[in-house]
């Protein structure tokens, strides 16, 4: 949630050709407002997405240092104030940040006391103003931040300039950061995706560490203000083509990827993820009890690892991570597996550092390498989708569950995964034109329901969500079986109804058969050929969830398209989100 970028380098470097290039490679974290000020106090900022920008600020303009900001608004509305960078009253100071300052009406009413104008409604705004009072107060900059980290509570990343200073403070607590070491400049960044084109060296902030970037240097210091040592590490990315190619979206272009990006993950089990499969499998026969933490379409996934183990007579638990305080006890004996495209939503990684304090084993399954999640596990599997784009996840989700039925493979459950990449294509080539033509009526629907029982409920819900996401479509995915205990009561004639049944599964006919008789819509996904509107390859109930996943995520993208929805980009969503 939010993205931030700050630039040093000692020969310059060009606003718009690379700040604001990287910025808008973060453009999936918060598309609210952007903007950026220079070293020597040049400030642009608007309301919307980062092109805009862009596009107004010429060639030439260059600079040695920079920060800039792409917001996703939590304090404070979407207006060109509130958006970053902010500033101290006579413009010298400039902050951006990502994050939470959950005192800040404190610290605004203490420094408003002393005299401090604020003009926005965000709590970002403390920032500048207090380090302005630091430093008239006589303390260094060092000083300044370590009474920062100690007088502020919540989350932050933060990036601040001097003006004519030519250096980056980079403060960090909870919310991502990260230093990319590229050939002639630093680039501070929430992600390595920000600089994965430039550089694959980077060094990750931990919790309560800042640093201070200037022109030929970066040193890193402690709470206490301590230098330290920090490990360069140098990071591999699967990289698709970036650019959408000959497809409007990303999303369709990700949803047709899944053939390769499948098969990358499933070539990786039998050789460099064999060992850390292993080492995940053995920890997950030994130990008492599994809790799998994720959040949203992750979740889905989540919810298909827990009916494979515990068919498997493992006992194991799904719990939005929002919620598990209400839900879990950690300790020594249990095993934390926490799903995550990102590896930085907010939610995982507040309880995974609980668990780790109680002493549970962390694990986790990640498409971003050196995510925060990644680096407080035991052991984590990359998922190897590469880069995703669009903000709703379609190959991301498809390989975690692929990488669910590998690891229930290790533990007893029969399947041949090597077919997985081959049906995905046969699934999207027979149903793209049907979905296209049933999108039509369905995108002028109010309400549409999803049912599943068993594995295809997880997908229920997932269908539904991509519903609401992509197309603003009011839609819920339900176990087919509590329909009757209520919601059938808004079913009526013409109502949308989409039934998920592999394998004949006779409770779906049933529950099928019973909205049907109330004047339903039903469109059926089906494995078995005849028994469908929608029809995906023979294939056993935990891999139907993979091919009647792809079906749902076409048919949200094709209404999305009929509406002229905001397809990679949904309004008040993000992509990473790195607040609670
Ligand atoms: C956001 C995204 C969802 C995603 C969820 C969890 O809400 O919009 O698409 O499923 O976060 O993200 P994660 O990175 O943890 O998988």
């Amino acid at each position: 949630m939010c993205g931030i970028i700050g630039i040093v380098s000692k020969d310059g470097f060009s606003v718009k050709n690379t700040l604001l290039k990287s910025l808008k490679r973060l453009e999936y974290r918060g598309y609210d407002s952007s903007g950026y000020v220079t070293g020597d106090g040049e400030l642009s900022k608007r309301t919307g997405e980062i092109d805009p920008l862009i596009a107004s600020i010429n060639e030439s303009t260059t600079t040695k240092v920079a920060i800039s900001h792409s917001r996703w608004a939590t304090h404070g509305g979407v207006t060109k104030t509130n958006a970053h960078p902010h500033f101290n009253t006579d413009k010298t100071i400039f902050a951006v940040h990502n994050g939470i300052l959950e005192n800040f009406q404190e610290l605004k009413t203490t420094l408003t006391k002393k005299g401090y104008k604020f003009i926005s409604e965000t709590d970002t705004e403390v920032i500048p103003h207090y380090f302005d009072d630091q430093l008239k107060q006589g303390n260094d900059m060092h000083q300044a931040i370590k009474n920062f980290m100690s007088d502020v509570r919540g989350t932050f990343a933060i990036l601040l300039i001097k003006k004519d200073d030519n250096q980056i403070y980079a403060i960090k607590r909870d919310s991502p950061l990260v230093l990319g070491l590229a050939e002639n400049k630093f680039i501070l960044a929430s992600d390595i995706y920000a600089f994965s084109d430039e550089t694959n060296k980077a060094i990750f902030f931990e919790d309560n560490e800042y640093a201070l970037i200037s022109e030929d240097k970066y040193e890193f210091f402690n709470v206490n203000g301590k230098p330290i040592t920090k490990k360069i590490m140098e990071f591999e990315w699967t990289r698709e083509d970036e650019t959408m190619e000959h497809y409007p979206h990303y999303m369709i272009k990700e949803i047709k990827e899944q053939p390769s990006s499948s098969l990358r993950l499933i070539n990786s089990f039998e050789t460099i993820q064999n060992n850390k499969l292993n080492k995940l499998a053995d920890l997950m026969k030994n130990t008492k009890r599994i809790v799998f933490l994720a959040c949203g379409t992750s979740y889905h996934a989540s919810l298909i690892g827990s009916i494979l183990l515990s068919d498997l007579g493992i006992y194991t638990r799904s719990i939005i991570a929002s919620e598990a305080d209400s839900f879990v006890k950690y300790d020594e004996k249990t095993l934390c597996i926490a799903i995550s495209q990102s590896g930085e939503t907010m939610d995982v990684v507040s309880q995974l550092k609980k668990a780790k304090k109680a002493g549970a084993k962390i694990a986790s399954l990640v498409n971003v390498p050196f995510s925060t999640i990644q680096r407080l596990s035991d052991v984590s599997i990359e998922i190897l989708a590469g880069q995703e784009v669009c903000v709703a996840a379609t190959k991301t989700f498809t390989n975690q569950v692929i990488v669910m039925l590998e690891l229930a493979k290790r533990l007893g459950y029969k399947i041949d995964l090597k077919q997985i990449p081959k049906k995905i294509q046969q699934t999207i080539a027979i149903n793209e034109d049907k979905v296209k033509e049933m999108s039509i009526k369905l995108s002028k629907k109010r309400d549409i329901f999803v049912l599943g029982k068993g594995m295809s409920y997880p997908m229920a819900r997932e269908i539904a969500l991509k519903l609401k996401e992509i197309d603003y479509i009011h839609a819920e995915g339900m176990m087919a079986g509590e329909l009757k205990h209520g919601t059938i009561a808004l079913i009526d004639k013409d109502v949308p109804v989409i039934s998920l049944i592999p394998n004949g599964n006779e409770e779906m006919i049933s529950a099928t058969q019973e909205v049907k008789a109330r004047g339903a819509w039903i469109i059926k996904i089906s494995n078995v050929e005849g028994k469908g509107d929608l029809i995906v390859p023979k294939c056993d109930e935990a891999e139907f969830a993979i091919y009647s996943g792809i079906v749902g995520h076409l048919m949200s993208y094709h209404i999305g398209v009929i509406l002229k929805r905001e397809i990679d980009k949904p309004r008040n969503l993000a992509k990473s989100v790195t607040v609670k």
